[in-house]
């Protein structure tokens, strides 16, 4: 199978700098020898470029921080993902905080009609400038993909909205905004918080997801975000939040996905090796990838 890494090296979508070297701390844990072990062909085409921003320039468009250098990212990643999946390979993303997802969904989205997505996070990252607490586009991406933000963002490749609201399934949830949860409410989303996963255990939460998924879409994006992971095994991340997901039911929920061989597309995102303990928590994304395509079995 084809598979084409793409590194993202953004940290203007939040204010703690260090996680735009991400992809560099994943690399360096060993993804793509991992990924070649499993028989899979790899193309690392390296890192989309991003460009600083002016000193006084952090906040722009009213509560949008550095909107002009993450849309114009984004709209390149949107290229880069568009012509990997034109080439039928694999696209595997790697963050650079999570408005990154804005560019990825961009350019997959249009390779289907009823794309689902998977949102692996502590967040639910539906904010817009209205709603958001901090002004930080990394808390808005899941919602510029629904159509609901700045055009700037939403409209990158000319077409929006690029999911629709009842294709993503939110796993791990523990922090939403009350505007997000207000979205949530109208727009009908399926979430299972952490209050569901302790309740019907992370086997039973994935079987339903991918059940659900399966029967309505063509082509599964999974979002993972490392601070849905608890920040004991993961502590390397901007925004972490106590009670997370464990490395257990992380790996037991990567092994199902790869077992239903449903995901078309995958990024993994947020991690940040200078808030990080020894590459603690890019070494946890790495094994991660490894369970989710097949370590288990080959
Ligand atoms: N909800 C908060 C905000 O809008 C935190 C978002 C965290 N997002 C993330 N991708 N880590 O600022
Ligand atoms: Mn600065
Ligand atoms: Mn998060
Ligand atoms: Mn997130």
């Amino acid at each position: 199978k084809n598979m084409s890494i793409i590194g993202v090296p953004m940290d203007l979508g939040q204010n703690r700098r260090g996680v735009d070297m991400g992809p560099s701390a994943i690399r360096y844990a060993g993804v793509t020898e991992r990924l070649e072990n499993l028989k899979y062909n790899i193309n690392d085409l390296g890192d989309v470029p991003v460009s600083r921003p002016d000193e006084k320039d952090h906040v722009q468009d009213g509560n949008l921080r550095n909107l002009q250098q993450v849309s114009d990212s984004n709209r390149q990643l949107a290229e880069w993902v568009d012509e990997q999946i034109g080439k039928d390979r694999f696209p595997l993303v790697l963050g650079g905080d999570h408005s990154i997802a804005i560019g990825s969904l961009a350019g997959i989205a249009k390779h289907y009609d009823n794309l689902g997505v998977i949102w692996y996070d502590a967040h639910g990252d539906l904010n817009s400038g209205e709603t958001s607490p901090s002004g930080n586009i990394h808390g808005m991406p899941l919602a510029v993909n629904l159509g609901i933000g700045h055009e700037r963002l939403a409209n990158i490749l000319d077409y929006t909205p690029k999911i629709k609201p009842e294709n993503i399934v939110i796993v791990g949830a523990r922090s939403l905004d009350p505007g997000e949860k207000e979205l949530i409410r109208e727009k009908g989303i399926t979430v299972y918080s952490m209050h569901e996963i302790d309740r019907l255990g992370m086997s039973r939460v994935m079987a339903e997801t991918i059940d659900y998924l399966k029967e309505q879409t063509d082509g599964v994006h999974l979002s993972l975000d490392l601070d849905g992971l608890d920040p004991e095994e993961a502590p390397g991340v901007g925004t972490p939040v106590i009670g997370g997901l464990s490395y257990r039911e992380s790996h037991l929920a990567m092994e199902m996905l790869s077992e239903a061989d449903i995901l078309t597309s995958a990024e993994f995102v947020e991690v940040n090796p200078i808030l990080d303990d020894k590459n603690k928590t890019a070494t946890m994304a790495v094994g991660l990838i490894g369970s989710l395509f097949g370590e288990k079995l080959k």
